[in-house]
C-alpha cells in the first residue's frame, strides 16, 4: 500500500498562493515605508535673516518684532521676544535691566536666562553677525532666526 501521490494541481496552487502572499507583503511594505517616513518627517525651517542697518552704541538695546538686540563693547547678541510660558511678546525694561513678559510677568536676564515667573525655560538666543564696511567700521547687524 503506497500513499497517494500529491496532486500536482493543488501543489501548484499552494505555490502560487505563497508567491502571491509574498508579493502582497512586499507591495504593502514598499508602500508603507514612504508613508511612515512622511509621518515622522519634520521639515527644518529655513533660516531667516534680519538685518539691522545701523550702528548701535555699546550698551544699547534695539527692539525688533522677533528679537531684542543687545550691543556690548565686543559684540552683540539677540534674544527672542517669544516668551517660553505661553508665547507673549516680551519687552526689555531698561529701568530694571531685565526682560519682562507683560502677560504673566515672567522675568529674564538680558542674556535670556529665566529669573522668575511661570515660564520654566530660558528665552531662545539667535546668532548675530556684525556687519562692517571696508574700513572695519560697524554698519549693522545680521541676526539669524
Ligand atoms: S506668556 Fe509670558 S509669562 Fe505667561
Amino acid at each position: 500500500m503506497s500513499s497517494p501521490a500529491p496532486q500536482p494541481d493543488s501543489s501548484r496552487r499552494r505555490f502560487l498562493a505563497r508567491q502571491l502572499r509574498w508579493l502582497l507583503a512586499g507591495t504593502l511594505t514598499a508602500l508603507s515605508l514612504p508613508l511612515l517616513r512622511f509621518a515622522g518627517f519634520t521639515v527644518k525651517p529655513k533660516p531667516r535673516y534680519v538685518t539691522v542697518s545701523k550702528k548701535l552704541l555699546p550698551g544699547s538695546v534695539h527692539t525688533e518684532h522677533d528679537f531684542l538686540l543687545f550691543v556690548a563693547g565686543t559684540g552683540a547678541r539677540a534674544v527672542s521676544r517669544h516668551c517660553t510660558h505661553l508665547g507673549c511678546r516680551v519687552n526689555f525694561r531698561k529701568e530694571l535691566g531685565i526682560i519682562e513678559c507683560p502677560c504673566h510677568q515672567s522675568q529674564f536676564s538680558p542674556e535670556g536666562a529665566r529669573l522668575a515667573g511661570p515660564a520654566q525655560k530660558n528665552l531662545a538666543t539667535f546668532p548675530v553677525r556684525v556687519l562692517k564696511d571696508d574700513q572695519g567700521t560697524t554698519t549693522g547687524y545680521e541676526v539669524t532666526l
